[in-house]
């Protein structure tokens, strides 16, 4: 089942093969790839993106999102179910074109499709982990009402630089 949400500040709906040329434009950015992890490729080709768009395709329902401002996609929302005895857990990851920072865009989104993902697929817990150098995604979390529940002290290496990493949490 498709989902689409019509929020103040952007829609989240599914990604479409169209997509492709806004999708490369946002996501082709060191400002954006330096603090998600690195299967988020950078520099993001063309070919990125068809890979992208085919596999949001396959994933299909409400897996990734793609976030629309002013018509076009221009950043993403998505979620890794957790498995066995995890299933009832979800992982979030999201990420905006830069020229859309700091306008209430990603909290407008995470809030939504956290709530979402709580209250239609019924996942009792949502974490997300975040880089100790961005500040600005801890917040959106803290305004989407999620608490940070974990630091995971030296757990990831981003740019050759190890980090520590957040670990946000909303419950059921
Ligand atoms: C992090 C990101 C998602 C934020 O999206 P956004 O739409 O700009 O977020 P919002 O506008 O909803 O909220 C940003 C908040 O962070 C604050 N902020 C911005 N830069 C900040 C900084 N350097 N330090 C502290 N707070 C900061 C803003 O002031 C705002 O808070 P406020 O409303 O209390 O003033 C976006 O910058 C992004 O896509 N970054 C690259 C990819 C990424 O990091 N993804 C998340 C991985 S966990």
């Amino acid at each position: 089942m498709d989902r689409t949400f019509h929020l103040p500040t952007c829609l989240l709906r599914p990604w479409r093969v169209d997509d492709l040329e806004s999708l490369v434009r946002h996501a082709n950015d060191p400002r954006v790839s330096a603090t998600v992890r690195d299967h988020f490729p950078s520099p993001y080709t063309r070919e990125d993106g068809q890979r992208w768009l085919a596999h949001a395709a396959r994933a299909g329902r409400d897996t990734s999102l793609a976030i629309e401002v002013d018509g076009h996609a221009v950043g993403g929302v998505g979620m890794i179910a957790g498995e066995d005895v995890h299933r009832i857990c979800a992982e979030i990851g999201y990420w905006l074109g830069h020229a859309f920072w700091n306008r209430g865009v990603m909290t407008d989104a995470v809030r939504a499709y956290s709530e979402h993902l709580l209250r239609d697929r019924g996942f009792l817990r949502l974490e997300a982990p975040v880089f100790a150098i961005n500040p600005a995604s801890a917040r959106v979390l803290e305004k989407a009402g999620f608490e940070r529940e974990s630091v995971q002290r030296r757990a990831a290496i981003k740019t050759n630089q190890v980090i520590d990493v957040w670990l946000y949490v909303r419950l059921a």
